[in-house]
């Protein structure tokens, strides 16, 4: 995605306030990061729009970005004056001033917020900031001409809050359900309903995957699969409870939680404490899905419970463990395993939601990690099961990380409060990188 030339934008602008309503559906592309294992979504932002690649973070506030001088440069960018409904609306905590040279994130009496850093945790001061946004748009099966969200609403940051990203991110995408997240303001510029869905490149492909915005489908995949007529629902759970390093009191949390009953191996419950998947009231317990969380990480017990009937179920298909690869400990020869269409041939594993006949199916080609013998500590070419142990008391019991989400579509539908799932897309002849991302010859 290159920048594009001056002229061409403004023939955009004009042509999309004219022509974008609110069945305007958006989509984005999702790569992923081989070296930090986390996802990067690219946007258009500032003007002359500039392609500008984000950290996606599904439990996100609100979204930020670079302001440092000399990296931000935007003819239609200003501040929010302190006082101000925008500002009381953003929940902001502070009002700041400055005192260099006026620019973006430089201003007296601005509206000030506390953009965060999932991955190392950490969190600065900085201002918010209004300027133009842009996405394609989708008719969901090719992408389309740009369309402009006038006076989004981001925060600034700096370099530092930049540590522990992907190479070449300059902020965060926050998706979360909050009223400023990404895609709550793209459909409320467009008063579209809030539904946006995203298909996590897994290693199956090199293309990206998409991110959908406004939109509950269609989904067109190669050869020509309409993935949203592949998607089974479970509620989206509400936790009260927020855990962003700054407090926001009074706040429920900004990520999504599903209501996650038992964990099935070859179809066979798994046994733990079942109080675990319930939120206490001290927001505790429960299952969320995390994309800066790269393995889905379990409590303690509920963990060594996955493990050991993992195990034995595997040892049933004559599959013996080998040594470890870190941060794995259940490992197997690459060279003992049958391949399938969805992964290689490991025991399958059910996440059952609300009720026994809703469940998240998982393969091999989510459960597994291919680590070949070339790698840093590697003892050979080996399968390793792709969960990891998130400790004794952890706040949430299953974190749903980015592994086990590839290649999977999930729609997160704010206006029903529901999450769709589709299991693998490997069952179904496509993957997440199968989405025609070919501009239109138009353009
Ligand atoms: C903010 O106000 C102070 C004190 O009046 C002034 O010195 C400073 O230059 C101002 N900053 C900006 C960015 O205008
Ligand atoms: C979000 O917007 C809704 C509808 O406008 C409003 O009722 C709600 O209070 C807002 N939430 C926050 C945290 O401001
Ligand atoms: C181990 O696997 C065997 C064969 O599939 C099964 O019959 C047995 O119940 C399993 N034991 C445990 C503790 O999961
Ligand atoms: C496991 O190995 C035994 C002995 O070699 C064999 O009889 C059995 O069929 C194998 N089972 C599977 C599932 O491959
Ligand atoms: C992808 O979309 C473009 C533009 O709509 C179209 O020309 C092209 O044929 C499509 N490619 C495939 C493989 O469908």
């Amino acid at each position: 995605m290159s920048i594009l030339p001056f002229a061409i934008f403004f023939f955009f602008v004009f042509y999309s306030f004219n022509f974008a309503d609110s069945s305007t559906a958006f989509v984005a592309p999702i790569t992923r990061d081989q070296s930090t294992e986390l996802y990067t979504i690219s946007i258009y932002f500032k003007t002359p729009l500039e392609s500008t690649d984000l950290l996606l973070d599904l439990g996100g506030k609100f979204t930020w970005i670079d302001c440092t001088p000399d990296s931000y440069a935007s003819i239609t960018h200003h501040y929010i004056p302190c006082g101000t409904n925008l500002c009381n609306s953003l929940s902001s905590l502070a009002c700041s001033n400055c005192f260099r040279p006026s620019g973006p994130g430089c201003h007296n009496n601005s509206c000030a917020l506390f953009p965060e850093n999932p991955v190392i945790r950490n969190a600065i001061l900085a201002q918010a900031l209004v300027d133009s946004f842009a996405l394609a748009t989708t008719d969901g099966g090719a992408c389309g001409q740009l369309a402009v969200v006038p006076n989004f609403v981001a925060s600034c940051s700096d370099d530092e809050l930049l540590v522990g990203l992907p190479e070449g991110v300059s902020g965060l995408a926050g998706l979360g359900r909050s009223n400023y997240s990404l895609p709550a303001q793209v459909s409320s510029v467009y008063a579209s309903p809030n539904i946006f869905a995203l298909c996590l490149p897994g290693p199956s492909t090199t293309s990206p995957g998409p991110a959908f915005f406004n939109t509950g489908g269609p989904y067109y995949f190669s050869p020509g699969v309409d993935l949203s007529s592949h998607l089974v629902y479970t509620p989206l759970i509400l936790n009260s409870i927020g855990f962003t390093i700054i407090t926001y009191y009074g706040h429920p949390s900004d990520e999504y939680f599903i209501g996650l009953t038992s964990i099935n191996i070859n179809g066979k419950r798994i046994e733990f404490d079942r109080s675990l998947l319930t939120i206490n009231d001290k927001g505790f317990g429960g299952t969320r899905l995390s994309t800066v969380t790269p393995y889905t990480t379990l409590e303690t017990s509920i963990y060594n419970a996955f493990v050991t009937a993992f195990v034995n179920e595997s040892a049933a298909l004559n599959l013996t463990v080998t040594d470890p690869v870190s941060p794995f400990e259940v490992c197997y020869a690459a060279s003992d395993v049958y391949s399938t269409r969805l992964g290689p041939a490991f025991p399958v594993v059910d996440l059952v939601m609300h009720s026994e006949d809703v469940f998240w199916r998982i393969f091999g080609a989510n459960s597994m990690v291919r680590i070949d013998g070339e790698e840093e500590g590697g003892g050979g070419d080996v399968w390793c099961l792709g969960f990891v142990d998130g400790g004794e008391r952890p706040r949430t019991s299953v974190v749903i990380g980015g592994r086990q989400m590839e290649d999977n579509l999930l729609q997160f539908d704010l206006v029903s409060m529901r999450l769709g799932f589709s299991s693998s897309v490997l069952a179904h002849n496509t993957n997440c990188g199968g989405f025609n991302f070919t501009e239109d010859p138009d353009l």
